[in-house]
């Protein structure tokens, strides 16, 4: 007896002993593997994405027990401005072209890339590259407000007209 599979057997190879795949996720490693999902599957939100010129379009995909799916679109130039997520957790990654997250620093995302947040976790979310950029945001639970903050930005030019 040399390995597990020798003893044990294959366990893949008996299915009806695997657990079962769980028709929702309810764990953070299971909500961002839904985004790898939902990245890894095109056809399912292409024929969704629209690009407004007047604000981030935005298109609630799916709802489960628990957490709701958000599909956004950025147009250069279109960002969230600085903002929390009140009492949700989320996961988000870039479906197409490139973000640029801003929260103690700033962070270039692409496509496959997936950020994981807790509770008052700040941050902006800009395009700001050339090209139309689509992601994908998953809340759990479900969010409920959005509170914005004043821009890092913004707040240091609010201190240097005030001097
Ligand atoms: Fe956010």
């Amino acid at each position: 007896m040399n390995s597990d599979n020798e003893i044990a057997g294959d366990l893949t190879a008996i299915p009806h002993l695997l657990p079962a795949t769980p028709a929702h996720p309810s764990t953070v490693a299971g909500y961002a593997g839904l985004v790898r999902t939902l990245s890894a599957d095109r056809a399912s939100w292409a024929p969704l994405v629209r690009y407004d010129p007047v604000s981030r379009w935005y298109h609630r995909l799916r709802t489960g027990p628990g957490y709701e799916v958000w599909l956004l679109s950025w147009l250069p130039g279109q960002g969230s401005g600085r903002h929390d997520h009140g009492a949700s957790s989320g996961v988000f990654g870039v479906l197409e072209g490139e973000l640029t997250e801003h929260g103690r620093s700033a962070r270039g995302l692409t496509s496959g890339d997936v950020r994981v947040f807790a509770p008052g976790y700040v941050h902006e979310v800009v395009n700001d590259g050339l090209e139309p950029a689509v992601s994908v945001h998953v809340y759990f639970p479900g969010l409920t407000e959005m509170p914005m903050h004043c821009s890092v930005g913004r707040a240091e030019a609010r201190d240097a007209l005030a001097r």
